[in-house]
């Protein structure tokens, strides 16, 4: 489960006049693109996030600035440190994830397979960790 985070190397065109970064649907990603929201002015200690998704894929970039990502399929934990516009990482389905250590200024663009649904939410890290377990098996 954790293993299918991945960090995905997004492509780059460098150019003097200023870098550009894209992201397709179904190519680079492997889910379509249903909504797009973002994380800024993010006072000095917050956390964001704590929670996992049933069903959602997302892809998380760090727009500008940094900020740690902590992943936990009930099993597994890693921490990704984000702090490159061309990279995206990739968290599937039934993970836990918390976001803390952001710089000054981070904005966290986030793309998501659907639309924001409170039912696809787990809040509660045990009622996560159980249900993560009991598939798992
Ligand atoms: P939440 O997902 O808990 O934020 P984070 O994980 O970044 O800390 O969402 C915070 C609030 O914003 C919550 O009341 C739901 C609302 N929200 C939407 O209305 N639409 C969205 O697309 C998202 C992501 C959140």
């Amino acid at each position: 489960m954790i293993e299918s985070c991945k960090t995905i190397d997004l492509p780059r065109i460098n150019d003097p006049r200023g870098n550009l970064t894209f992201v397709e649907a179904g190519r680079h990603i492997p889910f379509d693109i249903r909504r797009v929201y973002y994380l800024y002015d993010v006072p000095g200690g917050a956390e964001r996030g704590g929670h996992a998704h049933k069903a959602l894929h997302q892809l998380i970039i760090a727009m500008s600035g940094s900020f740690d990502i902590h992943l936990d399929d009930g099993r597994a934990k890693k921490t990704v440190h984000m702090n490159r516009s061309y990279y995206g990482l990739y968290i599937c389905p039934m993970i836990w994830r918390e976001l803390d250590n952001f710089s000054s200024g981070a904005v966290c663009m986030v793309l998501a397979s659907n639309y924001y649904d409170e039912f696809d939410y787990y809040r509660d890290y045990g009622e996560f960790v159980a249900d993560a377990q009991r598939i798992g098996k």
